[in-house]
């Protein structure tokens, strides 16, 4: 028996989201039920609804969640009903050629549900199947994952806050701990303070960095950057962040600098920012239209790393269950990120508070 459930859809191109009844099916073989309990608003829902991601309209939207497994298809046994998860978007294979050579937090066939979710009868577009935001979808009362993309953590974990891990949270620690390979004593520059960026600056203090340096164009979001754990901040509208972070390093640059906006200038101003052998992570997501244009003789020269971060190099059942200890124990602030918690209704405001740069992670919270 499926049911009808509430949920956010971004039904054509730039049009406001809607709240619409959804069908969601049993669970099918490896599949899981989740009741959503809280679920953030991230810079990618507002990137699906813009048509930035692809062009599959309806997107159900909601990604970063945390929720409790109502009902599992055949065959499952990582988790069970009753079991407080986070949802993640990187259930790995264990097939592919990244997971063969031993590195799956790049795999490359990560599981979603196989079954679709469609919208209910009475809909304009009644039985389109939905595409899920990030293979989720979590901007709904109930909803249908592969088994694999549910991460069992502590039941006593506020679910606004953890929900952050399934996404930016995650994404931002894991550019500064795993990708950036910062650690004890080193200096590192994270440009760009929003919800990613922030958890930069956590991961990078909770491992040892000594100088963090965080860099933004709105004094508030510099404010906020401090309370994470920046040392120093950057105005980049009034001050060159490449000389400034040149300075606070002793003349050299960072040891790695996170570029968390997604910008060819502040690609650039990352680049030059880096001590010689330095690192440089992109993790801000750049749209198809960017170009960047640096001397070769500057990459040869500096030598060092560039690299990508995509979900913070994560794999979720090591480092969702990690990073909810260090919460619980009151090294790791997800309080922090939640800025404010609305109703299921209320995703289209907070895009515009998103946009205006009012808010780091709005939370729609749902009853339990
Ligand atoms: N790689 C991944 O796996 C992954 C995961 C989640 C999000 N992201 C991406 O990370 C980026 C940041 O996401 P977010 O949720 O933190 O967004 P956000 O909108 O909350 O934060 C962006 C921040 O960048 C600042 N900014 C804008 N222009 C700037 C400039 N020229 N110089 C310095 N700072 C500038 C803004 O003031 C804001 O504080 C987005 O591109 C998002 O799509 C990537
Ligand atoms: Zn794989
Ligand atoms: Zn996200």
């Amino acid at each position: 028996m499926s049911q009808v459930v509430k949920g956010v859809i971004a039904r054509a191109k730039g049009a406001p989201v809607e709240l619409v009844d959804i069908v969601v099916p049993d669970p099918g073989p490896g599949e899981a039920v989740v009741k959503v309990e809280a679920c953030g608003v991230c810079h990618t829902d507002l990137h699906y609804r813009e048509g930035g991601i692809n062009d599959d309209f309806p997107f159900l939207l909601g990604h970063e969640a945390a929720g409790t497994v109502e009902a599992v298809g055949e065959g499952v046994t990582e988790v069970a009903p009753g079991d407080f998860v986070i949802l993640n978007w990187r259930a790995v294979c264990g097939n592919c050629r990244a997971c063969h050579k031993g590195k799956p937090w790049y795999c490359f066939a990560t599981h979603n549900a196989t079954q679709k979710m469609t919208l209910a009868d009475g809909d304009e577009m009644a039985g389109a199947e939905l595409s899920p935001a990030l293979g989720i979808g979590a901007f709904i009362e109930k909803t249908l994952v592969a088994a694999g993309q549910c991460t069992k953590v502590d039941r006593e974990a506020s679910a606004a806050a953890v929900g952050l891990l399934g996404c930016g949270v995650m994404a931002g620690f894991g550019a500064a701990v795993n990708t950036g390979g910062v650690g004890l004593g080193d200096s590192i520059a994270v440009i760009g303070c929003g919800g990613v960026g922030n958890a930069a600056i956590q991961g990078a203090k909770v491992v040892g960095a000594t100088t963090i340096i965080a860099v933004d164009v709105d004094d508030r979001k510099l404010e906020g950057a401090k309370a994470f754990g920046a040392t120093h901040t950057i105005n980049s509208r009034t001050e060159d962040p490449v000389e400034r972070i040149r300075e606070l390093t002793g003349g050299n640059g960072a040891d790695v600098v996170v570029e968390a906006v997604g910008r060819p200038e502040t690609y650039e101003q990352a680049f030059f920012a880096r001590d010689l052998a330095g690192t440089v992570v992109l993790v801000g997501v750049p749209t198809p239209d960017m170009q960047v244009t640096l001397p070769m003789i500057e990459i040869f020269g500096r030598g060092g790393a560039l690299k990508s971060s995509w979900y913070g190099d994560c794999l979720p059942n090591r480092d969702f269950p990690m990073l909810v200890d260090l919460y619980q124990q009151g090294r790791f602030d997800l309080d922090a990120f939640v800025t404010e918690k609305i109703g299921i209704g209320d995703v289209e405001a907070a895009f515009a508070k998103m946009h205006g740069g009012d808010v780091l992670r709005s939370v729609v919270v749902l009853d339990s």
